[in-house]
């Protein structure tokens, strides 16, 4: 039978999250049919039907990220599952054509998702634009060469409070960052829910504010599972704030390691430390970028320097973006139009999906012989346009 994918109706709601939570290997519980039912938004929830049975799910997140320069309309693409039954018959491929021609439709230039697996995406033209570092340390090594200055004081504050609290917070540092991504209530809600089956043998949540004057400028989200503090999400609205808050959790007693994820490779954190070595970095490829429309996103960020740059795109996927593209950067902005000039550099759209937000140069994307470089001295100066003054990052949840 063939399978037919559509956006689901309401009354298909339960049915879709029970197929998506199926498709992770797991069985969805009453408590998490609640909680994603506060989130659902059914016309940007996909399912693919075999006769009247769900057997793969797709989700898009009506979003915003942070661009060079300003925001970007974005849609994240969140929970695709496919049932172990139906698997690697083209499902994905038919759901993804579904999705990102939605998301044409809704004018959002960018998409963006966090893969399970490295490999399933680039051939839908997703390029890796953030990588986010781990950390682990052995609290003994943890002493700061340079101690923070953060002029406040740290606070528990309760479960409600922090609901309250990390969405403000985090609206206000995701302007300062590229990449980060805008989550909506509803996602917070979901993101600090706390149930049991969560917490993998550890604690509840235990959050922690910086507060300085009678503002909290900075928050700390983690568990302790026996003598390991795994901290989730740890902001602060500047580098001594955060640090404080490093100082907090590195002060923790009775425990032996602290361990945290996503943290940005470029965090000042690490040159603190009197012993840097201590702190063990795993990275890990995680905000994968997809230029929807490569013209209006090409128009709608800064640039680091002005410049002109003939830009050959391919796009199997999305062949409306097929083309050769003349971007032009001066005073009042960017302009980008379709293009019958001989390309200086040549790219799928995947490559510039991972090079748009700066988090990686043209010339190394060529080095690694995926981009090639028409007229001499091209991918310099578009190095140097596309260039961002901090790495892109996204705290995802
Ligand atoms: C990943 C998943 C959604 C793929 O669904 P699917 O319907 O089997 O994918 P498709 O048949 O459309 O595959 C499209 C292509 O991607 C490849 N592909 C898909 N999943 C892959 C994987 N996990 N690893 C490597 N390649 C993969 C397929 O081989 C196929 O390649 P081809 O076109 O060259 O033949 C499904 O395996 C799944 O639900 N996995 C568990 C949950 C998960 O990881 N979800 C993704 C969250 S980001």
């Amino acid at each position: 039978m063939s399978i037919v994918v559509r956006t689901i109706s309401d009354d298909e709601f339960d049915s879709a999250v029970r197929a998506s939570v199926l498709g992770f290997g797991d069985h969805a519980s009453d408590e998490l049919l609640r909680v994603a039912r506060s989130d659902a938004d059914v016309g940007r929830t996909f399912g693919a039907f075999d006769g009247r049975d769900i057997v793969g799910t797709t989700v898009t997140r009506t979003s915003a990220m942070t661009i060079p320069g300003g925001t970007a309309k974005l849609g994240f693409v969140d929970d695709v599952a496919v049932l172990p039954t139906h698997r690697r018959r083209g499902i994905l491929t038919q759901m993804m054509r579904a999705q990102l021609d939605q998301m044409r439709e809704c004018d959002e230039s960018l998409s963006a998702l966090s893969a399970s697996e490295s490999l399933i995406y680039e051939r839908f033209g997703f390029g890796i634009a953030t990588w986010y570092h781990r950390w682990k340390i052995d609290r003994r090594h943890t002493a700061m060469k340079i101690p923070p200055n953060g002029g406040g004081y740290v606070r528990f504050i309760s479960a409600d409070t922090a609901r309250e609290v990390w969405p403000k917070l985090h609206a206000k540092v995701r302007e300062t960052r590229v990449g980060m991504v805008h989550y909506s209530e509803n996602y917070w809600r979901a993101a600090l829910w706390d149930a049991e089956f969560q917490r993998d043998g550890a604690t509840e949540f235990f959050h922690v504010a910086y507060i300085r004057g009678d503002r909290i400028v900075g928050l700390c989200t983690y568990r302790r599972r026996e003598r390991t503090i795994l901290v989730f999400f740890l902001l602060g609205e500047d580098a001594e704030v955060e640090a404080e808050l490093w100082r907090y959790c590195f002060g923790i007693d009775l425990t032996l390691e602290i361990q945290t994820w996503p943290r940005p490779t470029d965090d000042p954190l690490p040159w603190r430390l009197e012993d840097p070595r201590r702190l063990e970095r795993s990275l890990i490829d995680h905000m994968w970028l997809r230029l929807v429309d490569v013209k209006e996103a090409l128009v709608s960020r800064s640039y680091a320097e002005a410049g002109g740059l003939t830009l050959r795109v391919h796009d199997e996927f999305c062949p409306w973006n097929d083309g050769t593209y003349l971007l032009e950067v001066g005073q009042g902005g960017a302009e980008c139009n379709r293009s019958q000039r001989e390309p200086q550099v040549e790219l799928g759209v995947s490559d510039l999906g991972a090079a748009y937000l700066g988090g990686v140069s043209f010339s190394n994307l060529a080095r690694a012989g995926r981009v090639k470089e028409h007229a001499p001295g091209a991918l310099a100066s578009a190095d140097r346009m596309f260039k961002t003054e901090r790495q892109p990052w996204a705290m995802e949840l």
